[in-house]
């Protein structure tokens, strides 16, 4: 087999990860690669004629699950290190089956590449997740304007495209999925495609990079309007992933949660810098420079102004969960507004079971800053909400075992190596049987 799928054939065990909480952090760690940018990299991957290397490619089982659904498509995938090479070359199927695309609905970022490669795709549908609803009509209004046939009925996408045509599109909501699937596509339309309403994420401008590595011709990706010249033949590129923005805010809330100073080399803060301004705003001491990000915690942390997620450069949802989680004994009351998820307080039943006094009602919920936590029996409910449990745990007094961490190995290398190597006292184990 081939080493990276024995090095991740453990995700299957049921796994679990314990706290003991009140060391404070201290140290240095090197954030990941990101985890949105790997994913829609991979799929346009498909486009290139020849090899593609993707450098600071994390090992996440999102990634492994990306590479192999590369690999029933026929293709050549090889990892070394933190260096992934894919082939598409090879290519002899167009379709992704329901098992793979349960195991992670957003494989319909591979669709818009299938299409332009094959001209026909066949993805199951991706249906919903732990977060609610994740409905997928703009990607399919959006190829249809390109020209695809899509029936998208009995639960499985059925697509058809004999020819692709650039032509503007209006995307209702600046969806980062469906900016990316369309991008993909727009490479293999004859003519020129215009995105308006565009998603603004840097994992949309990391597309833009590679595949311009790799000859086409895209502007504007980082701004509302994204313009792409299809129809021209693409090679493949090397390219280096940028840092994982998500893991970084996770880490310095971390910080902020259990107190300490840390440096995290490679973060990029002008990439996270809604989570920076909060963090700051309620008593961290936050640099970012061109190595990295420092966030340094003393003091007991003030509730920050309320907290409304948004599509960037807005706060992020993704760091919703962990936000809270370093505010869960602020001074005051520590008001969110989670907008682009309807169920994505999943995470607080968890927190408080350690204590936390939060109050949801809707798309708000209040946290209440309480004097103490302490160490309970937690169960991740979804990749983001396991993360803030760490992070909440590692203030908590006593021991904390938070299981179904296979949520959260769907984004994070190695959440407690990385923890532990800023000198909390975590480690992963083998859970024990339910009685
Ligand atoms: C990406 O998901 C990320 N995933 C998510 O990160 C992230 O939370 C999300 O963007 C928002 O930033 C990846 O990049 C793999 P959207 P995506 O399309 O593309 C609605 C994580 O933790 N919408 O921008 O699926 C949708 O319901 C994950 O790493 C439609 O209505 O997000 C949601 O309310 C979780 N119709 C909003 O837009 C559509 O066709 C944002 O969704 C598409 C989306």
């Amino acid at each position: 087999m081939e080493e990276y799928e024995l090095e991740h054939t453990g995700y299957a065990r049921q796994e679990a990860v314990l706290v003991r909480g009140g060391n404070r952090l201290c140290g240095e760690l090197t954030v990941q690669g990101a985890k949105n940018s790997t994913l829609p990299l991979l799929a346009a991957a498909l486009l290139c004629e020849g090899e593609t290397v993707l450098h600071n490619c994390p090992a996440l089982s999102d990634v492994h699950t990306a590479v192999t659904i590369l690999r029933r498509l026929g293709c050549r995938c090889t990892h070394t290190g933190d260096t992934l090479t894919v082939c598409a070359d090879g290519m002899t199927r167009c379709d992704i089956p329901h098992s793979l695309m349960r195991e992670m609905r957003s494989s319909v970022i591979f669709l818009g590449a299938i299409l332009a490669r094959c001209g026909q795709a066949s993805l199951s549908s991706p249906g919903g997740c732990e977060l609610g609803p994740r409905p997928i009509d703009l990607h399919l209004s959006g190829l249809r304007m390109l020209g695809a046939e899509i029936d998208d009925t009995g639960g499985t996408l059925r697509c058809q495209a004999g020819k692709l045509t650039g032509r503007e599109i209006v995307l209702g909501f600046p969806s980062v999925g469906a900016t990316e699937n369309l991008m993909l596509a727009a490479c293999g339309a004859e003519g020129v495609t215009v995105l308006s309403n565009a998603a603004r994420e840097p994992e949309i401008e990391d597309l833009q990079g590679f595949l311009n590595t790799c000859g086409a011709e895209i502007t504007g990706a980082g701004t509302s309007t994204v313009v792409i010249r299809g129809g021209r033949p693409l090679h493949g590129g090397t390219y280096t992933i940028l840092p994982d923005r998500i893991a970084a805010a996770t880490y310095l809330c971390g910080a902020a949660s259990a107190g300490g100073e840390v440096f995290l080399r490679d973060a990029r803060e002008e990439h996270l810098s809604a989570v920076t301004a909060v963090l700051r705003e309620a008593g961290c001491d936050v640099t970012g420079g061109s190595a990295g990000i420092v966030c340094r915690r003393t003091g007991r942390l003030t509730a920050p102004r309320p907290i409304r997620t948004a599509p960037y450069p807005g706060f992020p949802t993704d760091a919703q969960a962990i936000l809270m989680a370093a505010l869960l004994r602020c001074r005051g009351a520590a008001v969110f507004e989670e907008n682009l998820f309807s169920s994505r307080y999943r995470h607080v039943d968890e927190l408080a079971r350690m204590g936390a006094d939060i109050r949801v009602s809707g798309r708000t919920a209040v946290v209440l800053g309480v004097e103490r936590l302490h160490g309970a029996a937690v169960r991740c409910t979804d990749l983001r909400g396991g993360a803030a449990l760490c992070a909440a745990a590692l203030a908590a007094e006593g021991e904390t075992s938070i299981s179904d961490i296979t949520h959260i190995d769907r984004g994070y290398q190695s959440i407690e190596d990385d923890l532990a190597a800023l000198g909390a006292d975590i480690r992963r184990v083998e859970e024990t049987a339910s009685p």
